[in-house]
Protein backbone atom coordinates (compact mmCIF):
# COMPACT_ATOMS: atom_id res chain seq x y z
CA UNK A 1 0.00 0.00 0.00
CA UNK A 2 1.25 3.29 -0.77
CA UNK A 3 0.83 6.14 1.99
CA UNK A 4 0.24 9.86 0.32
CA UNK A 5 2.02 12.18 2.27
CA UNK A 6 -0.31 14.68 3.95
CA UNK A 7 -0.61 17.93 2.60
CA UNK A 8 0.93 20.76 4.18
CA UNK A 9 -1.26 23.08 6.16
CA UNK A 10 -1.35 26.38 4.09
CA UNK A 11 0.90 29.38 5.17
CA UNK A 12 -0.71 32.60 6.90
CA UNK A 13 0.63 34.83 9.66
CA UNK A 14 -1.62 35.99 12.14
CA UNK A 15 -1.24 39.09 13.68
CA UNK A 16 -2.61 41.83 16.38
CA UNK A 17 -4.74 44.58 14.29
CA UNK A 18 -2.98 47.82 14.01
CA UNK A 19 -4.11 50.92 13.03
CA UNK A 20 -3.46 50.59 9.33
CA UNK A 21 -4.93 47.39 8.90
CA UNK A 22 -8.52 48.80 9.93
CA UNK A 23 -9.69 50.17 6.24
CA UNK A 24 -8.71 46.77 4.92
CA UNK A 25 -10.37 44.70 7.84
CA UNK A 26 -13.65 46.98 7.47
CA UNK A 27 -13.64 46.39 2.91
CA UNK A 28 -13.14 42.19 3.84
CA UNK A 29 -16.27 42.15 6.05
CA UNK A 30 -18.07 44.54 4.06
CA UNK A 31 -17.44 41.68 1.01
CA UNK A 32 -18.30 38.73 3.92
CA UNK A 33 -21.74 40.25 5.10
CA UNK A 34 -22.92 42.98 3.53
CA UNK A 35 -24.89 46.17 4.15
CA UNK A 36 -27.70 43.48 6.41
CA UNK A 37 -24.86 43.46 9.04
CA UNK A 38 -25.50 47.08 10.38
CA UNK A 39 -29.00 45.48 11.49
CA UNK A 40 -27.54 42.39 14.03
CA UNK A 41 -27.94 42.90 17.42
CA UNK A 42 -23.89 42.50 17.37
CA UNK A 43 -23.70 45.83 15.88
CA UNK A 44 -25.72 46.90 18.79
CA UNK A 45 -23.17 45.73 21.03
CA UNK A 46 -20.18 47.39 19.10
CA UNK A 47 -21.77 50.94 19.11
CA UNK A 48 -20.70 50.83 23.10
CA UNK A 49 -18.27 47.99 23.36
CA UNK A 50 -14.51 49.49 23.51
CA UNK A 51 -12.44 47.96 20.72
CA UNK A 52 -9.50 45.59 21.66
CA UNK A 53 -6.81 45.64 18.63
CA UNK A 54 -4.03 44.18 20.72
CA UNK A 55 -6.50 40.84 20.63
CA UNK A 56 -8.10 41.22 17.24
CA UNK A 57 -6.57 38.81 14.51
CA UNK A 58 -5.23 39.60 11.62
CA UNK A 59 -4.45 36.61 8.73
CA UNK A 60 -2.31 37.49 6.31
CA UNK A 61 -0.42 35.95 3.28
CA UNK A 62 3.59 35.25 4.45
CA UNK A 63 4.44 38.80 2.32
CA UNK A 64 2.86 40.57 5.00
CA UNK A 65 5.63 43.02 5.23
CA UNK A 66 6.07 44.01 1.52
CA UNK A 67 1.67 44.71 1.39
CA UNK A 68 0.71 41.24 1.75
CA UNK A 69 -3.24 40.04 1.37
CA UNK A 70 -5.27 39.93 4.23
CA UNK A 71 -7.15 36.48 4.31
CA UNK A 72 -9.52 37.18 7.13
CA UNK A 73 -10.20 38.52 10.41
CA UNK A 74 -11.35 38.37 14.07
CA UNK A 75 -12.17 41.51 16.38
CA UNK A 76 -12.39 41.52 19.75
CA UNK A 77 -14.28 43.89 21.84
CA UNK A 78 -14.89 44.41 25.39
CA UNK A 79 -17.51 44.59 27.50
CA UNK A 80 -19.29 43.83 30.97
CA UNK A 81 -21.67 40.64 31.20
CA UNK A 82 -23.76 41.21 34.60
CA UNK A 83 -20.39 43.59 35.84
CA UNK A 84 -18.02 41.22 34.64
CA UNK A 85 -15.36 42.21 31.88
CA UNK A 86 -16.11 39.80 28.95
CA UNK A 87 -14.60 39.79 25.36
CA UNK A 88 -17.29 40.03 22.72
CA UNK A 89 -15.72 38.40 19.51
CA UNK A 90 -17.23 39.91 15.93
CA UNK A 91 -17.22 40.56 13.13
CA UNK A 92 -14.98 36.99 11.75
CA UNK A 93 -14.68 36.60 8.17
CA UNK A 94 -11.86 34.35 5.60
CA UNK A 95 -11.97 36.04 2.34
CA UNK A 96 -14.22 34.29 0.01
CA UNK A 97 -12.17 31.96 -2.30
CA UNK A 98 -9.89 31.34 1.04
CA UNK A 99 -12.44 29.08 3.20
CA UNK A 100 -12.43 26.29 4.76
CA UNK A 101 -8.42 25.79 4.67
CA UNK A 102 -8.51 25.94 8.52
CA UNK A 103 -7.84 29.85 8.52
CA UNK A 104 -11.25 30.70 10.82
CA UNK A 105 -10.34 27.96 12.77
CA UNK A 106 -6.91 29.12 13.34
CA UNK A 107 -7.84 33.20 13.65
CA UNK A 108 -10.67 31.91 16.74
CA UNK A 109 -8.02 30.23 18.57
CA UNK A 110 -5.25 32.92 18.18
CA UNK A 111 -7.66 35.33 19.57
CA UNK A 112 -8.66 33.15 21.94
CA UNK A 113 -5.19 32.09 23.39
CA UNK A 114 -4.65 36.47 23.11
CA UNK A 115 -7.31 37.01 25.33
CA UNK A 116 -6.43 34.24 27.73
CA UNK A 117 -3.00 34.78 28.11
CA UNK A 118 -4.19 38.43 29.00
CA UNK A 119 -6.52 37.00 31.97
CA UNK A 120 -9.37 37.51 30.36
CA UNK A 121 -12.05 35.48 31.44
CA UNK A 122 -14.37 34.31 28.65
CA UNK A 123 -15.26 35.15 25.28
CA UNK A 124 -19.00 36.16 23.80
CA UNK A 125 -20.36 35.71 20.61
CA UNK A 126 -23.38 35.50 18.72
CA UNK A 127 -22.72 32.90 15.47
CA UNK A 128 -23.48 29.77 14.60
CA UNK A 129 -23.18 26.83 16.73
CA UNK A 130 -22.98 24.40 14.29
CA UNK A 131 -19.95 26.29 13.79
CA UNK A 132 -18.31 27.54 17.08
CA UNK A 133 -18.84 24.36 19.10
CA UNK A 134 -16.04 22.62 16.91
CA UNK A 135 -13.64 25.99 18.23
CA UNK A 136 -14.54 25.23 22.12
CA UNK A 137 -18.19 27.76 21.88
CA UNK A 138 -21.24 26.44 24.04
CA UNK A 139 -24.51 27.87 24.44
CA UNK A 140 -24.68 30.68 26.60
CA UNK A 141 -27.54 29.30 29.26
CA UNK A 142 -31.13 29.58 28.22
CA UNK A 143 -31.95 33.97 29.12
CA UNK A 144 -29.24 34.04 31.62
CA UNK A 145 -26.70 36.36 29.21
CA UNK A 146 -29.20 39.15 27.78
CA UNK A 147 -28.30 40.92 24.14
CA UNK A 148 -29.13 44.88 23.72
CA UNK A 149 -31.65 43.60 21.11
CA UNK A 150 -33.81 40.86 19.84
CA UNK A 151 -31.77 37.11 19.21
CA UNK A 152 -32.09 33.74 18.87
CA UNK A 153 -30.52 32.83 22.26
CA UNK A 154 -29.19 29.67 20.22
CA UNK A 155 -26.47 31.32 18.70
CA UNK A 156 -25.66 33.10 22.19
CA UNK A 157 -22.29 31.64 22.68
CA UNK A 158 -19.70 31.40 25.22
CA UNK A 159 -16.09 30.07 25.53
CA UNK A 160 -14.37 30.23 29.12
CA UNK A 161 -10.62 30.90 29.10
CA UNK A 162 -9.47 30.22 32.33
CA UNK A 163 -9.66 27.16 34.39
CA UNK A 164 -12.29 28.14 37.00
CA UNK A 165 -14.02 30.70 34.71
CA UNK A 166 -17.19 29.89 35.46
CA UNK A 167 -21.32 30.96 34.00
CA UNK A 168 -21.65 34.26 32.56
CA UNK A 169 -25.07 35.90 33.46
CA UNK A 170 -26.91 39.30 33.26
CA UNK A 171 -27.40 41.77 31.03
CA UNK A 172 -24.60 42.98 28.45
CA UNK A 173 -23.30 46.25 28.60
CA UNK A 174 -20.55 49.07 28.43
CA UNK A 175 -17.37 48.42 30.36
C1 LIG B 1 -17.40 31.44 9.05
C2 LIG B 1 -16.07 31.61 8.32
C3 LIG B 1 -15.26 32.75 8.95
C4 LIG B 1 -15.26 30.31 8.47
O1 LIG B 1 -13.98 30.50 7.89
P1 LIG B 1 -13.14 29.26 7.31
O2 LIG B 1 -11.73 29.69 7.15
O3 LIG B 1 -13.82 28.70 6.12
O4 LIG B 1 -13.28 28.23 8.54
P2 LIG B 1 -12.53 26.85 8.74
O5 LIG B 1 -11.71 26.52 7.52
O6 LIG B 1 -11.87 26.90 10.06
O7 LIG B 1 -13.74 25.82 8.87
C5 LIG B 1 -14.44 25.42 7.72
C6 LIG B 1 -15.46 24.37 8.12
O8 LIG B 1 -16.53 25.00 8.83
C7 LIG B 1 -17.75 24.78 8.13
N1 LIG B 1 -18.58 25.96 8.27
C8 LIG B 1 -18.36 27.19 7.79
N2 LIG B 1 -19.36 28.03 8.13
C9 LIG B 1 -20.22 27.28 8.87
C10 LIG B 1 -21.45 27.58 9.50
N3 LIG B 1 -21.99 28.79 9.45
N4 LIG B 1 -22.06 26.58 10.19
C11 LIG B 1 -21.53 25.34 10.25
N5 LIG B 1 -20.36 25.01 9.65
C12 LIG B 1 -19.72 25.97 8.97
C13 LIG B 1 -17.32 24.53 6.70
O9 LIG B 1 -18.31 23.81 6.00
C14 LIG B 1 -16.07 23.71 6.91
O10 LIG B 1 -16.42 22.40 7.25
P3 LIG B 1 -15.41 21.14 6.99
O11 LIG B 1 -14.16 21.42 7.75
O12 LIG B 1 -16.18 19.98 7.54
O13 LIG B 1 -15.20 21.12 5.51
C15 LIG B 1 -16.28 31.88 6.82
O14 LIG B 1 -17.10 30.87 6.29
C16 LIG B 1 -16.91 33.25 6.53
O15 LIG B 1 -16.20 34.25 6.45
N6 LIG B 1 -18.24 33.27 6.38
C17 LIG B 1 -18.97 34.53 6.12
C18 LIG B 1 -18.99 35.42 7.35
C19 LIG B 1 -19.60 34.69 8.55
O16 LIG B 1 -20.62 34.04 8.46
N7 LIG B 1 -18.92 34.84 9.72
C20 LIG B 1 -19.34 34.23 10.97
C21 LIG B 1 -20.35 35.09 11.63
S1 LIG B 1 -21.04 34.37 13.05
Amino acid sequence: MTVQPSAPAPVLVLQSERPQDGPLVDALVDRAFGPGRFTKVSERVREFATFAPELSMCAWTPDAREGGRLLGCARMWRVRVGGRPVMFLGPFAVEQGERNAGFGGRLIARACEAAAAAGESHVLLVGDEPYFSRVGFTRAGGREVVMPGPVDQRRVLVRGLQPEAGELAGSVGPI
